[in-house]
């Protein structure tokens, strides 16, 4: 069934951090998106598509926003539960938050609410596409799946893998990582709109024969996901360098194991050099940006101009539970101060970019989601800027949309989040 939304209309078409471009959004201020059976048709100026509508029923969203869904490149679903916990940094929050949290996850009921209680909040966030951990025990992914199945969102997941330095309970095996991933990836990668992703937690809690499982388990499927930490804590690095002494540096552990491809997915990657920057370039791995994560954890200030020079792909992540928001706006608004810390700038169509275009391509899923060109996904949210008192004050000044949506990244919160849509169906109410 043909549908259409008129409200203004904001979306990406390229990369505003490329040198040179200027063409890379479009804003519709009386816009209008055009969706059938799940697909967009067009986007554009509501006085030019209304005449050829016919008898396409209209939904008017008069005085808001309608932007893609909102992609979160790197996120624990399991994590919800201990979200800013006051302590130090990773190694310690680890132990005392992360793993404790993650333990529950061994019951299914627990791990079954927790999978759609964590689904809805994404949808409630505006986050219709993302790139999630589970837990080491297979069953939490599998429940993971089943609900973003029930709500057709396009997610990548996969069951932890770890089998050392970490508590007992935590622990699989090499034998059992690669058996339980590999009858994952065969049940739900390419499954409707879900994939899988191989994922080791760091180098720090995989054994090398629990790497060369999953850089196996890899070569056997090119197109699935790999999912992992990199460059995260300076304490971990020096750790890393410990235990893989023959490595050249932390990037090269995984990329020893064949774990550094297109569509791997490395989180944080705050002290990179040079070289781990050009060899991640070189192999199309894309970078999730987790500012909200490494300020909280004390981790470091991520270098997006040096990632941009190098070619790089890279998106947002919320990084629930070391972040502190789901909320994939407020994360860019973080990420907007980090970079200001570096002298480094993130203008809003920017931000808008890396939330969305930006992300699906991290993900190497700018063919089906990312903005409104015709053919896409038909996955987007109605952004209502005035839904709070203070929103509402705020934006009488904006000078304009992208004015209004930079104060957005720093001033919103689900409530502004009026309706999300996926796959062309309203999830949230
Ligand atoms: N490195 C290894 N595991 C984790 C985790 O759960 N969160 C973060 N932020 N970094 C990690
Ligand atoms: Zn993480």
């Amino acid at each position: 069934m043909r549908e259409a939304f008129r409200a203004s209309v904001f979306h990406c078409l390229g990369d505003p951090g490329e040198a040179g471009r200027t063409d890379c959004s479009e804003y519709f201020d009386d816009g209008m998106l055009v969706i059938e059976d799940g697909h967009v048709v067009e986007a554009g100026p509501a006085a030019a598509l209304e005449s050829r509508l016919g008898d396409t029923p209209v939904t008017d969203f008069g005085g808001k926003l309608i932007v893609p869904g909102l992609v979160d490149c790197h996120v624990h679903f399991p994590q919800l539960d201990i979200s800013a916990s006051y302590g130090t940094q990773l190694l310690d929050w680890l132990e005392r938050y992360a793993y404790p949290a993650e333990m529950r996850f061994a019951d299914e009921s627990h791990a079954r609410a927790a999978a759609q209680f964590f689904l809805d909040e994404l949808l409630r966030y505006g986050t219709t596409t993302a790139a999630v951990f589970a837990t080491v025990h297979a069953h939490s992914a599998e429940l993971l799946f089943e609900a973003a199945a029930e709500r057709e969102m396009r997610l990548i997941a996969g069951k932890v893998l770890m089998d050392r330095h970490c508590p007992e309970e935590l622990r699989d095996t090499p034998a059992s990582a690669y058996a339980d991933s590999r009858a994952l990836i065969e049940k739900w990668h390419g499954n409707g709109r879900l994939g899988y992703a191989i994922t080791p937690r760091f180098a720090l809690t995989s054994s090398e024969e629990q790497l060369a499982a999953a850089g196996r388990l890899a070569a056997e499927y090119p197109k699935v996901w790999v999912h992992t930490h990199l460059s995260e804590n300076l304490d971990e690095i020096a750790t890393v360098a410990g235990r893989f002494p023959a490595r050249a540096n932390y990037f090269d552990v995984y990329d020893h194991f064949g774990l550094a491809r297109e569509r791997s997915i490395f989180a944080h990657c705050l002290h990179l050099d040079d070289n781990e920057r050009e060899r991640l370039a070189a192999r199309g791995s894309a970078i999730a940006f987790c500012p909200t994560s490494n300020l909280f954890l004390g981790s470091g200030l991520f270098d997006l101009r040096a990632m941009a020079a190098a070619g790089i792909r890279v998106g947002a992540g919320s990084d629930v539970g070391g972040g502190t928001s789901l909320s994939v706006l407020r994360t860019l608004g973080e990420g907007y101060k980090v970079l200001q810390l570096q002298r480094q700038n993130l203008p809003p169509d920017r931000a808008l970019y890396l939330a969305t275009l930006g992300g699906a391509r991290a993900l190497y899923l700018d063919d089906r989601i990312g903005n409104f060109t015709p053919g896409k996904e038909a996955d987007f949210i109605v952004i209502d800027p005035a839904a709070s008192a203070l929103s509402k004050r705020r934006l009488r000044t904006a000078a304009d949309a992208a004015d209004a949506l930079f104060a957005l990244l720093h001033i919103s919160d689900d409530r502004h989040i009026h309706r999300t849509y996926v796959n062309g169906k309203a999830r949230t109410s």
